[in-house]
């Protein structure tokens, strides 16, 4: 396992990070044995860096990460979310940060993340998420600045709105952030643009979600893949969405015929050769997949060639949680 800076921190982290949304809710059923051990395997293969979010069960994936902290002695790096409070989700232009993200509430959920995962102090805190129109009065940022400077919080940042991540662009400038969350991936390449480049020079770390496009990315769907009850994604890929993702897919694969990486590794290794990109995390589920993913740190690098016939399988499909 290799390792990288994340931005400022002056953590050095896993270059392949654990994503925990799985373990906690939303993709149908997954057993806290299975996730136990895939934290375990995790933790085996290197990895130091575990992102997940009070959303992620209510705190269950946090719960779940506690355990695996308290069993071992290394290091584990965690980013954590704040959901806003009632609204639309992500936040509209016409939310009031303050009624969103009220300091009151801001202080007693950090309070509860720290409970959850077991720590005295959140390594990383994001927003959970953001709308541009906040740029110019960041105000929940403000605050988690002061909690910064109470030692509650090590470091924070926001988990991009998905439909305009560029909206952290202004924030990376003007320093309001150590970390950014970021959605990118084979398909979805637009932060390649300004919002990394912005990043690395401004050096701030920048995690990088949603590898796999919720899974289409590893080559495994075909048009009849049916997703189990409770798993977000049949919504997600509902209608003619899968359908469409597959055809993709299997352009992606006809591409890459005579070359020896699989799809899912080239699908990481295509986010880790980006500037930009301080560590990847994809989710995982087991431990199966867990050494699967964590392997790609120690593959060579792809060739230029290969890189850039992957550019060219960008999709401007935007996302599709909502309907
Ligand atoms: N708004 C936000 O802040 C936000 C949103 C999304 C995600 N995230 C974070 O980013 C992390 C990663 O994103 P994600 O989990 O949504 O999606 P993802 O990384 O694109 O896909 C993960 C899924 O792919 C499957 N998989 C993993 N490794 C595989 C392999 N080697 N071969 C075949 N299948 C494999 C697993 O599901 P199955 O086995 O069930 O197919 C796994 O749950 C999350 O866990 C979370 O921490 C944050």
């Amino acid at each position: 396992m290799k390792y990288r800076q994340l931005g400022k921190t002056g953590f050095s982290v896993s270059e392949i990070g654990f994503g925990a949304w799985a373990i906690g809710a939303h993709w149908g059923e997954q057993s806290e044995k299975d996730s136990l051990e895939a934290l375990g395997a995790a933790v085996d293969a290197g990895v130091n860096f575990v992102d997940t979010a009070a959303a992620y069960g209510d705190g269950k994936s946090e719960q779940i990460i506690g355990k695996i902290m308290k069993e071992r002695s290394e290091r584990i790096y965690v980013s954590t979310k704040t959901p806003p409070l009632d609204g639309p989700y992500p936040p509209s232009p016409y939310c009031d940060p303050e009624v969103r993200y009220p300091e009151e509430y801001l202080r007693t959920n950090v309070e509860e993340r720290c409970r959850m995962l077991g720590v005295e102090a959140v390594d990383i805190l994001l927003l959970h998420s953001w709308t541009r129109a906040w740029n110019d009065n960041p105000y929940p940022l403000e605050v988690l600045r002061r909690l910064k400077q109470e030692g509650k919080i090590l470091y924070a940042g926001i988990s991009t709105p998905e439909h305009d991540q560029n909206c952290a662009v202004d924030l990376i400038r003007d320093g309001w952030v150590d970390v950014v969350e970021v959605v990118f991936n084979i398909f979805e390449q637009e932060p390649a643009a300004q919002l990394l480049p912005a990043a690395v020079k401004h050096k701030v770390g920048i995690i990088n979600r949603v590898v796999f496009d919720e899974g289409s990315l590893t080559g495994k769907f075909t048009e009849k893949t049916e997703f189990g009850e409770g798993d977000f994604r049949r919504e997600y890929f509902s209608g003619d969405r899968l359908s469409r993702t597959v055809k993709r897919v299997e352009a992606l694969k006809k591409d890459l015929i005579g070359y020896e990486m699989s799809l899912p590794q080239t699908a990481i290794k295509f986010s880790l050769q980006q500037e930009g990109i301080s560590t990847v995390i994809p989710g995982m589920r087991n431990a199966w997949q867990v050494k699967a993913n964590t392997a790609v740190s120690d593959l060579p690098d792809m060739a230029d060639d290969v890189i850039e016939k992957l550019h060219a399988h960008m999709w401007r499909k935007a996302f599709w949680y909502f309907g």
